[in-house]
């Protein structure tokens, strides 16, 4: 905020252009603007004003702004649709509106849109919720390997012959990312099997398959095994579990950490600005669609932690899109 004489103007503005920008995604997806270009396909405004019958100058005006918004992009006098537009053409395309549409049944009625965080639900709603997952946390899996192998240089992550345990891994996405930057590193994924499903077809594309091995079943009750991981993550978990529940899963990953192993624990709890509205929708979008939903801080974990034995703690903000989030990092 630069400067607070205008800070009622910058609110409005912020409010109008999301719901701009909003407004128009919407209406380009219900009229199927773009529905029929696929990736590379060039099409002029001409065209696309021909095919659906719409006025020149408006259909003009229109992509324009799509560009900006980054939806189309120019290709020599023609215009292409997005790698982004591409993929809202499938499981993203209502960016999550059923969840805000369900609010006002929420505040009468308490109930929340879909129970993520039953046993019975949880396997078959995450198998779908990973793949996307993978693809938005990625930038942040790769910005935290980077920043442990600078912050902890001694454990040399990315040459030594590491073992990562990732607990509810979803698509692996934390856990491989370890084994990308290091090819003597090994890691354990914990999830449903259902869910590894997803993981596993990502480890042979990217022919990591040899250094990954899986506990498959609820993780509540899985056996961790004999301390023999450096590192374990936990990442967008410790907001779907009681405080009892996350009591118990810090105990099993502690006691499978070699001496001096780490957990690092990744939420929506960054402290980088320009995250503060996704940190604040996510909490709601949480509050929606879950009952015992809650976003626990570092400060309220860190006792938890201590109860069970973790020593010291860091924590960091991971300065990367979506901007929300952040590391826990519990030393053994
Ligand atoms: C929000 S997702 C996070 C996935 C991944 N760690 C990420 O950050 O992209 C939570 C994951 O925990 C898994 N999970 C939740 N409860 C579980 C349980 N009781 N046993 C095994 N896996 C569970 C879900 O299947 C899901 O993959």
């Amino acid at each position: 905020m630069q400067n607070k004489k205008y800070k009622d103007l910058e609110v409005y503005f912020d409010l109008m252009l999301s719901n701009g920008a909003s407004s128009l995604y919407r209406i380009v997806e219900e009229m199927e603007i773009l529905n029929s270009y696929t990736l590379g396909e060039k099409f002029s405004a001409d065209e696309l004003a021909a095919k659906h019958q719409f006025k020149l100058l408006p259909t003009k005006v229109l992509l324009d702004t799509l560009m900006t918004l980054g939806l189309v992009e120019k290709a020599g006098d023609s215009y292409v649709i997005s790698n982004v537009m591409n993929l809202l053409k499938g499981n993203y395309q209502n960016l999550s509106s059923e969840y805000w549409a369900h609010l006002p049944t929420l505040l009468k009625s308490g109930t929340p849109f879909k129970r993520m965080d039953t046993v019975e639900n949880s396997e078959k709603e995450y198998q779908v919720q990973v793949k996307s997952l993978e693809w938005m946390m990625t930038p942040c899996a790769e910005l935290t390997v980077e920043l442990i192998s600078k912050l902890h240089s001694e454990t040399n992550i990315k040459e030594g012959a590491i073992n990562v345990l990732d607990v509810g891994a979803g698509s692996g996405v934390w856990g491989f990312n370890f084994l990308y930057a290091n090819p003597k590193a090994t890691c354990t994924l914990a999830d449903w099997p259902a869910v590894l499903v997803v993981a596993k077809e990502t480890s042979k594309r990217n022919k990591i398959d040899s250094r990954v091995s899986y506990i498959e079943g609820n993780f509540h009750q899985s056996n961790f095994g004999e301390p023999r991981f450096d590192y374990a993550t936990l990442g967008n978990v410790t907001h779907i579990q009681t405080p009892e529940e996350n009591h118990r899963i810090f105990k099993k990953i502690y006691d499978a950490l070699l001496p001096g192993g780490r957990l690092i624990i990744l939420d929506a709890y960054g402290k980088v600005e320009e995250g503060a509205l996704a940190r604040s929708l996510y909490q709601m979008g949480l509050t929606i669609r879950t009952v015992q939903g809650k976003v626990y801080q570092p400060s309220e974990l860190q006792p938890w932690l201590s109860e069970v034995g973790f020593k010291t703690f860091e924590f960091h903000s991971l300065d990367v899109v979506p901007y929300s989030m952040g590391m826990l990092i519990a030393k053994k």
